[in-house]
Parts: C-alpha cells; sequence; structure tokens
C-alpha cells in the first residue's frame, strides 16, 4: 500500500499575509493525520515566512518552480540551493503551465529534475497530456515521451510523479475515475521500464479540478496515490477536506 500523498498548488495566488492567514487556519485541522504526507507549494514571495510556521508540524513544503543551474548569472532564477535554504523539501517540475506558458521542454524539465535532487529535494514530476492530443489518439504517446525522456537518470528515491490532464486542470472537468486509472496504470507501466523494480513503490498524484467532492472516487482507484490540487486548495476547508478525504481498508 502506498502512502497518500496530498499536495497544494497555489500557483500564482496569495500574498504572504494570505498565506499566513491560510496556515494558521489549516494547520490545526490537519495536525492529527498521520497517515498521509501533506505538501503545499506556495510562491515563492511566502515560501520563508510559511517554512518557519511548518517547523516541527506534519506538514512538508514545496517550491513550484526550480531553474537547472546551482547559482551564476540568470538574473530572475531560483536555485535548488537557495530552496532548500528556506526550507523546501519537494519542488514541482514539468507543470503544464510551465511547459505551455514558459516553453519548458521535456529536455529542461530533465535538467531541473536531476539538480534538484542532487541537491536533496524531492520532485513532484507532472505529465499530462492536452485535449487535442487525447481527441487524437496521442494520450499514451505523449504521457510514455514525457515519463521517459524527463525522468532520465533521474533518483527513484526522490520522485513523486503527478498525472495531470491538461484539459482538466482549472476547467472544472475532472478526469473520470476509469479515465484517471487508465492513465496513472499506463504511467506506471512506463515507470516499470524506467525503474525496474520500483515503479511499484512510486507514488503517481492526479491533479486537474479535485475537489472535496469528487476526492473520494479518485483516491479509490488502484493506481491513484494522491492528489495535486489547484483551485480547491486555496481555502484551508477545502484543502482540509480533501487531505481527510475517505480512507478504505
Ligand atoms: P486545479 O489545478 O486543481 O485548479 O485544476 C491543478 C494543478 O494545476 O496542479
Amino acid at each position: 500500500m502506498r502512502r497518500p500523498f496530498i499536495a497544494a498548488n497555489w500557483k500564482m495566488n496569495k500574498t504572504v499575509p494570505e498565506a499566513m492567514d491560510f496556515i494558521y487556519s489549516f494547520l490545526p485541522s490537519v495536525e492529527e493525520v498521520t497517515d498521509a504526507d501533506i505538501v503545499i507549494a506556495p510562491p515563492f514571495t511566502a515560501l520563508f515566512g510559511i517554512a518557519e510556521r511548518l517547523a516541527g508540524t506534519n506538514v512538508r513544503l514545496s517550491a513550484q518552480n526550480v531553474f537547472y543551474e546551482e547559482k551564476g548569472a540568470f538574473t530572475g532564477e531560483v536555485s535548488p540551493l537557495m530552496l532548500v535554504d528556506v526550507g523546501c523539501e519537494y519542488v514541482l517540475v514539468g507543470h503544464s503551465e510551465r511547459r505551455q506558458y514558459f516553453g519548458e521542454t521535456d529536455d529542461i524539465v530533465n535538467r531541473k529534475i536531476r539538480i534538484a535532487q542532487k541537491n536533496g529535494l524531492n520532485v513532484i514530476f507532472c505529465v499530462g497530456e492536452t485535449l487535442k492530443e487525447r481527441e487524437s489518439g496521442r494520450t499514451y504517446n505523449v504521457l510514455r515521451t514525457q515519463t521517459v525522456n524527463g525522468l532520465k537518470d533521474a533518483d527513484v528515491k526522490k520522485l513523486v510523479v503527478a498525472y495531470e490532464p491538461v484539459w482538466a486542470i482549472g476547467t472544472g472537468k475532472t478526469a473520470t475515475p476509469e479515465q484517471a486509472q487508465d492513465a496513472h496504470k499506463y504511467i506506471r507501466n512506463t515507470l516499470r521500464e524506467v525503474y525496474p523494480g520500483d515503479a511499484d513503490s512510486i507514488r503517481i498524484l492526479y491533479g486537474g479540478s479535485v475537489t472535496p467532492e469528487n476526492v473520494d472516487s479518485l483516491m479509490a482507484c488502484a493506481d491513484v496515490d494522491g492528489a495535486l490540487v489547484g483551485g480547491a486548495s486555496l481555502k484551508p476547508d477545502s484543502f482540509e477536506k480533501i487531505v481527510n478525504f475517505t480512507r478504505g481498508n
């Protein structure tokens, strides 16, 4: 049985005071949770303040992005060393918004994963097909290419994968449990080729319009091990409900 992993991706939302308000009301509501990993990915500006509040709690900190060099003349970028320095244990890499709006290729994603892991960060590695790719029957092909190319020489011990169909992100159109399970199973089979022997221990999260209402049916799928939550993670009560989804046996 893989330990559930529930992560909040706040994207470009919340000022520092707003982020701190969230943390103050959220932490007490999940302090009894011992059977899941809980991770929050705030914007860069809120990382430092939140890290102080999370110290000694059961909630871990993630960044939403990282650069693929350790230091130097890269104006505006943030290195893996800096993320570790402010208390991050995780970083999101390969999110479709990074691929779509910032031109991140599989090669860039792979460089980010390797340097993040080298510096001790665990990576939440996102893959997913667009609507056009799904409708033209290329879903498996896209998932396979992104997974194999993104994970070249990556460390399986510092890895969580997130399946996020692009057409389900922020649209309110969640994948059905059948669609999610089918894609997750395909990704796990692909992981078997990349990491023979380890694929069964890798957590694969579902992301794309996860809500307190649909989380139970998604988490009931055999290969869905957690959730990466955008919109519904912005309010403490709805994210708390997702963290406290109904456990099976
Ligand atoms: P959403 O975003 O839950 O708002 O669809 C998920 C994500 O992009 O990680």
